[in-house]
């Protein structure tokens, strides 16, 4: 098909991202639970470029939970019963963060840390009331994202200051209790950029597994850059792959891809959308979709998952600093970007 710029996303003679990967992966959308109204421009791009989704923020602790005994659960019922009428996977995010996590969880009434029983209990009663309500109908679930720093080690949270590495692992439990068909996944940044931020994760993920943590696969954020060093990235990849020799069915998902055009830090202006730059751009994108794809034939990944519908929704656009970003292969007014084509080009 020759390159048309105003091919939309949700156009009848639009290829669609989901359908050109069926066999090798599913790709998916992070979404929010306003844009699953059925008249909805959203909707009929979501229904038709994507079969896994994800809640950007409405299933995070400090949204669902924000008073101890106190749950509010109608945007993700809302979720859950998309999920159930249109038979698309859900993934759930998250249950434990140290990120919009409330503050009762690790508090007296004195303002004092509870000690590490008490920690545990409100995490359990937390996870298990979720994970049941959703047992089923949620088929992932990001257990915990984020509990290890960029420099290596573990993130020092107040979960860890309480409870060191055992909420970790006391969590996978209770998750896997309350719904021993769901899939368990340990998430976090930077791991395609770090490397001793890999080598923790790998072994602490060894660990659980050797201990017989219910754990199942690690996500991969993939907030990515233009600057992204992709043979980093492949090497870093690769430590999680080797976690197979001791749990031959253990997974990677990626689960909230996206390329900012913008370095960490950048006080650049505002970047135009250029032709030299969507090369660059779908260059880039190409390059990881034909690593995820070799990862697909090997079995390893089954999920692909990008944070946001298209360029206007994404988080980018407001973070680190305000500027108008372009990291996602939908742009504004849905339409179909350079990108999006070079990518579904890589499936004959
Ligand atoms: C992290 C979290 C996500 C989201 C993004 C920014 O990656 O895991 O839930 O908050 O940051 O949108």
């Amino acid at each position: 098909m020759p390159y048309n710029p105003k091919l939309t996303a949700d156009a009848e003679n639009a290829p669609s991202l989901c359908e050109a990967f069926a066999g090798r992966f599913r790709v998916g959308a992070a979404i929010n639970s306003w844009h699953l109204n059925e008249n909805s421009r959203e909707y009929a791009v979501i229904r038709k470029q994507f079969s896994v989704f994800t809640l950007e923020n409405e299933s995070k602790p400090e949204p669902i939970h924000p008073e101890e005994g106190r749950y509010v659960f109608d945007r993700v019922d809302r979720f859950s019963e998309f999920g159930e009428k249109t038979g698309v996977r859900l993934r759930g995010h998250t249950l434990v963060w140290h990120s919009q996590c409330p503050d009762w969880f690790f508090h007296d009434e004195n303002g004092n840390f509870v000690e590490k029983e008490v920690l545990l209990r409100r995490m359990k009663e937390h996870i298990t009331t979720i994970v049941s309500r959703y047992r089923g109908k949620i088929g992932t679930w990001d257990v915990v994202n984020e509990v290890i720093r960029d420099e290596g080690g573990m993130r020092e949270s107040k979960w860890y200051k309480i409870a060191g590495t055992d909420y970790i692992k006391e969590a996978f439990r209770c998750a896997h209790e309350a719904d021993p068909a769901a899939r368990l996944i340990i998430n976090d940044y930077n791991l395609e950029s770090s490397e001793a931020k890999a080598d923790t994760m790998a072994a602490f993920v060894r660990e659980m597994l050797e201990e017989g943590v219910p754990v199942h696969g690690i996500g991969l954020q993939m907030h990515l850059g233009l600057d992204t060093d992709f043979e980093k990235l492949k090497k870093n990849v690769r430590k999680f792959t080797a976690l197979r020799d001791i749990a031959p069915d253990f997974c990677l998902e990626v689960t909230e891809l996206d390329v900012s055009c913008y370095r960490w830090g950048d006080d650049a202006e505002d970047i135009e959308q250029t032709p030299e730059f969507e090369a660059l751009f779908a260059a880039k994108y190409a390059d990881l979709f034909r690593f995820l794809l070799e990862l697909s034939d090997e079995g390893v990944l089954d999920t692909v998952v990008f944070w946001g519908i298209h360029d206007g929704a994404s988080w980018l656009n407001g973070f680190p600093r305000r500027h108008k970003n372009y990291p996602l292969l939908i742009g504004r007014e849905f339409v179909l970007k350079p990108a999006f084509h070079e990518v579904v080009g890589l499936i004959k």
